[in-house]
Order: C-alpha cells, then structure tokens, then sequence
C-alpha cells in the first residue's frame, strides 16, 4: 500500500501569507501544517509515501522531512508543474505507485478522532481488496465542497452505499463532504489518465470517484461526531484549526499528529532515533511532549 501527500496548490487564499512560502509549512499551532496529513497516512499503516507540491515549495518541504528515517518511513518527492487538479496526483505518482493500491491526503487536511486509525485501515484492507474509500463529513455549507448522497445505513456500519457524487452542487443532495482523504485500489493511475478537465480547467477527484461509482467499487465512511475534520486552507479554517489543536494539547498534555511519536508507538523508530529528535526540537513544547513519549510517560 502506497501514500501521497499532495501538497502543492497556489494557496491564494491564504495571500499575503503563501507568496513565498508553502500553505503546507505555515504552523497549525505547534507543527507545520504537512505534519498532519502524515500522521494520517502512517496512521493507516503506510510507509512508502510520496509527496507532491510546486517546483518552488517541493525542496523547501524535503529539507523538512528528509528522506522520512526520522519517522520510521520511506519519503520521495514530486513536482506538480501547475495546480490542474487533485485527480493528477495519481498520473504523476504512476512509477511511484506501480502495481500497488494508494491513498491520497490532501497537504492542508486535519483528522482527528479516537479510533481513527480502524477506520484507516479498514478503507486500507478495502483498497487492497479491490475498493475504493471515500470520507464524508457533515458540513453546514454544502455548496462549497465535492458532496456524497448515500443510503443511510444501519448505525455502526463500516461504510454507507454511494449514491452520488457532485462537485460544488447548487442544490446539494445531502450535507456531508467528501473530505480530502482518498483509498483507491491498484490500477489508479489507469483511471486518473480518463479524467477529463472540468470546466473550471481541473483534473477533478469528483471524476475520478465517480467513475469508482459507476463501476461499484466506491465505498464512503461517515466521520461521525467522535472525529474532527478540518482544511486549514482559509484565514478562517487555519485560525480555528490553531485553536483547536491548542485546546487539545493543552487540556490533555498530549501532542496531536506527531509523526515522531506515531512512528516510535509503531515500532518503527527506536529510542536511539526518537532521542535525536528531542534533542533536534530542544525546549520546544513539541520537543517536550516528545521527551516525555522517550521517558515512557505516554502509553497511548
Ligand atoms: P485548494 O485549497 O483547493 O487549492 P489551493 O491550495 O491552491 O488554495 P487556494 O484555493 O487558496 O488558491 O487545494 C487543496 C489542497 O490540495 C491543498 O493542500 C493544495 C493541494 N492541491 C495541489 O497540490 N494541487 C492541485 O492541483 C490542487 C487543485 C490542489
């Protein structure tokens, strides 16, 4: 099973901030931004991961995570020429994925919830069977996202039946979004290479699940209220996204999405190498936490 972050975009809205510098570097309190969709993908068990961002942000985002040792996972990096759609990951990624099935996060997505990482490997053990997994989460301004109809299922089902998908829809058919986190079964980049432009000019990820529909293959997870989803990509969405993650840490005293301590909880990482980290982060409040995960004061 492969990962790609996708991480480039233009980032206009987030402007004057994202002239010279990466959305997916900008802090989401403690961390930069990208940390958060690794955590994700390593998550759900995966540790050949890709990462796609611009020309200009790609090298600056590699002298971050390196080649991924730090974290107990194999990192490599792509360039996307120009932002023409989130469905291209998959046709620039086709060596890196090979004959493998693949997830997508997008680089600016938050998850978070208790039990996650089942719901993550439930949509990995779908995609390597054959299925593909979207997520849906409920949201108050349906007219702004990729929107799922679905058959309501019976409550804690593993995954609803897909009616539909629709991009931005005027009239939306329900109020869960598609969130920005995708498992497809192998032959992906096949699949990505019959998306069309849409008429906004992009390679769309609506298209390409919608074709997953068409063929009976597309399964949809709900996130229901245990779990949080946010994009961080606007003023607004970054601010509260800060302010969530502070509450968190703070209140419980524990990191969100350390891609350290999730490696080390893994197995993947040693003492040795987690050692490093701390004394890389220093007196930092992440440096911190990450001390007291080596002392063995965090179990879970
Ligand atoms: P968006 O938020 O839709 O786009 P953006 O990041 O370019 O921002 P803005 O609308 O403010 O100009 O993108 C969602 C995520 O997907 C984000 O992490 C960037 C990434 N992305 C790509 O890497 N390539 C693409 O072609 C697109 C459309 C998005």
């Amino acid at each position: 099973m492969k990962g790609i972050i996708l991480a480039g975009g233009a980032g206009t809205r987030l402007y004057p901030l994202t002239i010279v510098t990466s959305k997916q570097l900008l802090p989401v309190y403690d961390k930069p931004m990208i940390f958060y969709p690794l955590s994700t993908l390593m998550l759900a068990s995966i540790r050949e991961i890709l990462i796609i961002s611009t020309p200009e942000d790609t090298p600056r985002i590699e002298e971050l995570l390196g080649d991924g040792s730090k974290f107990g996972v194999e990192l490599s990096y792509a360039v996307q020429a120009k932002p023409e759609g989130l469905a291209q990951a998959f046709t620039i990624g086709r060596d890196f994925i090979g004959d493998d099935a693949c997830a997508m996060v997008l680089g600016d997505n938050i998850f978070y919830g208790n039990g996650l990482n089942h719901k993550l490997m439930d949509a990995r053990e779908d995609a390597e069977n054959g299925k593909a997994t979207i997520f849906g989460y409920y949201v108050e301004d349906p007219k702004r996202f990729g929107i799922m109809e679905f058959e309501k299922g019976e409550a804690g089902e593993r995954s609803v039946k897909v009616i539909s998908v629709e991009e931005k829809p005027k009239q939306p058919k329900s109020n869960y979004a598609i969130v920005g986190l995708y498992f497809y079964p192998k032959g992906v980049s096949d699949m990505a290479d019959k998306v069309t432009p849409s008429a906004r000019g992009e390679l769309e990820i609506t298209t390409l699940n919608d074709m997953y529909l068409q063929q009976g293959i597309l399964n949809a997870q709900l996130l229901g209220r245990g779990y949080t989803w946010m994009d961080a990509g606007t003023f607004d969405s970054l601010q509260k996204a800060t302010d969530f993650v502070s509450m968190i840490e703070q209140y419980q005293g524990m990191t969100i999405s350390s891609p350290e301590e999730i490696a080390y909880h893994m197995g993947w990482i040693d003492d040795e190498m987690l050692a490093k980290s701390v004394k890389r982060y220093g007196k930092s409040p992440y440096g911190e936490r990450l001390k007291a995960v080596l002392e063995g004061k965090v179990i879970i």
